[in-house]
């Protein structure tokens, strides 16, 4: 895809983005809240609204366009064929219900299972992360720099203490300068892409979950891995790290040790 071809995308989803500033106080002010498989697995009218709202801006622009979201059925969609939208509509859904801060919405663009095109709206903070292939990686339009080498013993460290067991978490306290969880997969990730943090793990993402952050790992020379350190599938996600260099393998070391990190 050319140039300005991927500057027209970016230019119309942008526009999009800037519609949600209106749209979700008036969701939030009506919030329905409902449950999935569980009490903790919530969604709300918001993240529906959102996703059917993109789903319609994609039909009016982009016809030809897939949508591969958590919200709907994927079933029938080859997501490594052709124009792929992966889209969170809301991630950090709890965030949202009990707190309303620290959520956002998380869109990766695949042509033909190529990461094109990234972007995670902080919207409580009016921050906007986007990445371009091959042209960087932005804040609200100022360019990122890729973040400098934090060595484990000096970066704050991120991961669900809920989903990981009691010597892995000890393990990795010890070996880390500290232990942060926003419980945004999206935001965790923001962290390390600013060079805040040095890692965030989940053990159980889903596509949608990560589909932004291998671009901006790609633009900004962060590590993106499985946790054996094999290519992540977006279309399989699993068991994933976003991580700065200099941390990586240790954090995977640990990770990996005694009987490993599950419960
Ligand atoms: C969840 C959040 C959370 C992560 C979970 C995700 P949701 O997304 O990103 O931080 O630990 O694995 O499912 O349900 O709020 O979109
Ligand atoms: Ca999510
Ligand atoms: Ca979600």
């Amino acid at each position: 895809m050319n140039k300005e071809t991927l500057l027209d995308i970016d230019n119309l989803v942008r526009d999009w983005l800037t519609t949600l500033d209106d749209i979700i106080p008036q969701l939030i002010k009506q919030m329905v809240t409902s449950t999935k498989k569980n009490r903790f697995d919530l969604v709300t009218n918001v993240d529906k609204s959102i996703q059917q709202n993109f789903e319609q801006f994609l039909q009016q622009h982009f016809p030809n366009h897939q949508l591969f979201a958590e919200e709907k059925s994927n079933e029938g969609i080859q997501a490594k064929k052709g124009h792929v939208w992966v889209m969170d509509p809301i991630d950090g859904t709890t965030n949202l219900v009990k707190q309303q801060e620290d959520y956002c919405i998380i869109l990766g663009y695949f042509v033909d299972g190529e990461s094109t095109l990234s972007y995670i709206y902080d919207y409580p903070h009016g921050k906007l992360y986007k990445a371009i292939k091959g042209q960087g990686a932005y804040m609200n339009d100022n360019l990122l720099q890729q973040p400098e080498d934090l060595k484990l013993e000096d970066a704050i460290i991120s991961f669900n203490t809920l989903v990981m067991n009691d010597d892995t978490i000890h393990d990795l306290n010890d070996a880390s300068f500290g232990y942060r969880f926003i419980g945004s997969c999206g935001l965790d990730s923001v962290r390390v892409i600013l060079g805040q943090f040095g890692a965030h793990v989940n053990t159980n993402p889903k596509p949608w979950d990560i589909a932004a952050q291998f671009l901006f790992a790609e633009e900004l020379g962060l590590t993106m891995t499985t946790l054996n350190n094999s290519t992540l599938d977006f279309a399989k996600a699993g068991p994933f790290i976003i991580s700065n260099k200099a941390c990586h393998k240790e954090m995977l070391t640990i990770l990996n040790s005694g009987s490993g990190y599950q419960k």
